[in-house]
């Protein structure tokens, strides 16, 4: 689901876009794309006695022209663009960085480890690991977590492998889409939680794990609510019970927390809603019932 404000203002005049074009509609409609044109951060901007210290993740010079910076430079034109191609692709050089390196007519191109899983984790925490305005650091979860080492990634959760021509005229192969999978899409926030229903000392308990790479929300603003209903083997209510999660009641990377009933059911009804603050109405993102194990 993209972020609703119009695209970014002179995107058919960027170069990269004649070429690489079904790359460049899923990147503009992305939070990326719209980093800078973004109304939520120019609202916070208008309240910032020194804006331009916000300025640098939105609008970056390309990152990988020199050492990785967890406060990258803010670039002085087309800034409207975001954080552009060029932003993760382009190294001192002026070529491109890419997964391959295999370099074309239209450009120079290098392969690079921070354009390849998991070697684009240091790349994506340059921006995603500081608390600044409504940004919690959550790529610090997912290094803490060690995310890594278990073969998980940022781009692997967040870039869907998709197969198909990457240049207009290249031939057709699998890599990475550049639209970003959103907990604005319900069915993406849907696999942030793994839910198990037990029967314990004679009591249903509720055990939801944390199933992303880092804490549950993740930004300031956010709220998950959680609703619990014990059933008996008729489906009549025998009780229930709520659970929110925000930026304070966040369930932890790798965290587990339990709903603990008073009495045994044979099923669980669990139903979610997300409380986004881009969102006018509160939006379901789960509706499961669980047996008992
Ligand atoms: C270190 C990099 C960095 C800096 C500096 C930065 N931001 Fe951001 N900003 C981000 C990232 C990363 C996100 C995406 C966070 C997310 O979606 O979890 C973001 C998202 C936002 C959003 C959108 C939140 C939403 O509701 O989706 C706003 C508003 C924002 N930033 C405001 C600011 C303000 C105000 C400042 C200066 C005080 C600032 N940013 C400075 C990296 C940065
Ligand atoms: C936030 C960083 C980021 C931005 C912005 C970005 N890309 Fe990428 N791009 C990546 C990453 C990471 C990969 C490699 C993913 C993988 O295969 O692991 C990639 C891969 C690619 C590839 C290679 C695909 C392949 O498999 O051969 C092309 C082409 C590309 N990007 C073009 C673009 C264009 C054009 C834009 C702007 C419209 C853009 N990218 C914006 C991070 C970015
Ligand atoms: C005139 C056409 C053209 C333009 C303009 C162009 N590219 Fe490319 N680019 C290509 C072709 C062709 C490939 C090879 C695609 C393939 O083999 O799948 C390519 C490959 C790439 C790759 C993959 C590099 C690798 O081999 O690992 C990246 C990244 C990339 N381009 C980024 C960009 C960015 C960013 C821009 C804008 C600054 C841009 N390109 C402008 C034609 C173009
Ligand atoms: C140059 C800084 C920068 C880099 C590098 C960067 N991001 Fe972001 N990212 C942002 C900003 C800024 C936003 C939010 C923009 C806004 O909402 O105003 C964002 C938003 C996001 C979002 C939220 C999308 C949504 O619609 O809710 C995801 C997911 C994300 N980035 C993943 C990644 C991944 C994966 C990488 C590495 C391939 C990456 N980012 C690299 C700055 C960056
Ligand atoms: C195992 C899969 C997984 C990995 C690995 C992962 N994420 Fe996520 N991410 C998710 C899920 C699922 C959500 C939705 C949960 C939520 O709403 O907080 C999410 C949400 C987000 C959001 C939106 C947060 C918010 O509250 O607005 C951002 C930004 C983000 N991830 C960035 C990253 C970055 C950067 C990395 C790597 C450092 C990363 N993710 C690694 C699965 C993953």
């Amino acid at each position: 689901m993209a972020i609703r404000p119009p695209l970014p203002p002179g995107l058919e005049n960027y170069g990269c876009v004649s070429c690489h074009a079904e790359v460049s509609a899923e990147w503009a409609a992305s939070a990326h794309g719209l980093a800078w044109v973004d109304e939520q951060f120019k609202a916070q901007l208008a309240e910032k006695k020194r804006p331009e210290l916000c300025y640098g993740c939105h609008a970056p010079e390309p990152l990988l022209a020199g050492e990785l910076s967890p406060r990258p430079d803010v670039r002085n034109g087309g800034r409207e663009l975001g954080v552009h191609c060029e932003s993760c692709h382009q190294d001192e050089s002026g070529a491109m960085l890419g997964p391959r390196g295999t370099s074309v007519s239209a450009h120079p191109s290098k392969l690079s480890e921070h354009l390849r899983a998991p070697g684009s984790d240091a790349l994506c925490s340059a921006c995603h690991a500081t608390n600044i305005g409504p940004v919690i650091g959550i790529a610090k979860d997912f290094a803490s977590a060690n995310m890594a080492a278990r073969g998980l990634s940022c781009v692997g959760c967040h870039m869907a492998e998709v197969e198909r021509s990457w240049a207009s005229d290249a031939p057709a192969r699998s890599g990475r889409s550049h639209s970003l999978q959103t907990p604005r899409d319900p069915a993406f926030l849907r696999l942030a939680f793994g839910f198990e229903h037990r029967v314990q000392d004679g009591k249903s308990v509720v055990a939801l794990k944390n199933q992303a790479g880092h804490r549950v929300p993740g930004l300031v603003g956010r709220v998950l609510t959680l609703r619990a209903e014990l059933l008996d083997a008729a489906g009549v209510q025998l009780e229930r019970q709520q659970l929110a999660f925000d930026e304070k009641t966040y369930l932890p990377v790798d965290g587990t927390r339990e709903i603990r009933f008073t009495r045994a059911g044979a099923r669980v009804r669990l139903s979610g809603v997300h409380k986004d603050p881009r969102a006018a109405e509160p939006i379901p993102f789960l509706d499961e019932t669980l047996a008992a194990q």
